[in-house]
C-alpha cells in the first residue's frame, strides 16, 4: 500500500465515523467534544460541521490550521499533549477525536499507551473515541466500524 493509500484510508475512516456518530448516535451529556491534533484543521472542520451546537476544545503544539478554520483562543490547548491534556482527564468528553499517530510503527507502539489512558480519561461513560491508532484499555470497547471505515486506519471505542 502506498502512503497515498494509507492516507486516503485514514481521512475516509475518520469521516465515515464520525458521520456514523452524527446520523446514528447521542452523545451523552454537555461536555466539550475534544480534537486531539489539530493539525490543517480538517477534521475540526468537520467536526463544526457535524456537532454545531458543541464547543470543541483542540489540542496542539502550536496552531497550523488553515484560516477558515481556527478555533477560538480559549478552545486552543497549545503544548505538547501529554502534558497539557492531563487537565482534561476529568471524564466530562462526550467524543475525543484523537490523530497523533506520526506512521511510524515503533513510535505509535510506544505512543499507544499513554493514548489510551489519555483519552480514556477524558471521556465520559457512554462518550466515543475516534483515533488514527488502535487503542487497548479497560474502559474503551471497540464499537464495529461504519461501512467505509478502514479497520486498519480507523478506530472506534465507548467509554464503560
Ligand atoms: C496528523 S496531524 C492531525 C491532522 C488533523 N486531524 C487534520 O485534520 O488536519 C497530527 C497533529 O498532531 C500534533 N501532535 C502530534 N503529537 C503531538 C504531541 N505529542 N503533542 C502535541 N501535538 C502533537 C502535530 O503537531 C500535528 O499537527
Amino acid at each position: 500500500m502506498s502512503r497515498l493509500d494509507d492516507f486516503i484510508d485514514r481521512m475516509v475512516s475518520q469521516r465515515a465515523i464520525l458521520n456514523h456518530i452524527r446520523d446514528h448516535l447521542d452523545l451523552p451529556g454537555d461536555g466539550p467534544i475534544l480534537e486531539v491534533g489539530l493539525g490543517n484543521g480538517r477534521t475540526y472542520s468537520h467536526l463544526r460541521q457535524c456537532f454545531p451546537d458543541r464547543r470543541i476544545v483542540v489540542f496542539d503544539r502550536e496552531v497550523a490550521a488553515h484560516k477558515s478554520c481556527l478555533p477560538d483562543p480559549e478552545d486552543t490547548i497549545l503544548g505538547e499533549i501529554r502534558e497539557t491534556s492531563r487537565p482534561f482527564m476529568t471524564g466530562q468528553s462526550p467524543l475525543v477525536h484523537s490523530d497523533i499517530g506520526t506512521g511510524y510503527a515503533e513510535k505509535d507502539a510506544a505512543k499507544a499507551a499513554w493514548i489510551a489512558d489519555m483519552v480514556a480519561g477524558m471521556l465520559m461513560p457512554g462518550g466515543y473515541a475516534v483515533s488514527d491508532l488502535p487503542l487497548e484499555h479497560p474502559g474503551l470497547v471497540a464499537l464495529p466500524l461504519p461501512d467505509g471505515a478502514s479497520p486498519r486506519r480507523g478506530y472506534f471505542y465507548r467509554r464503560t
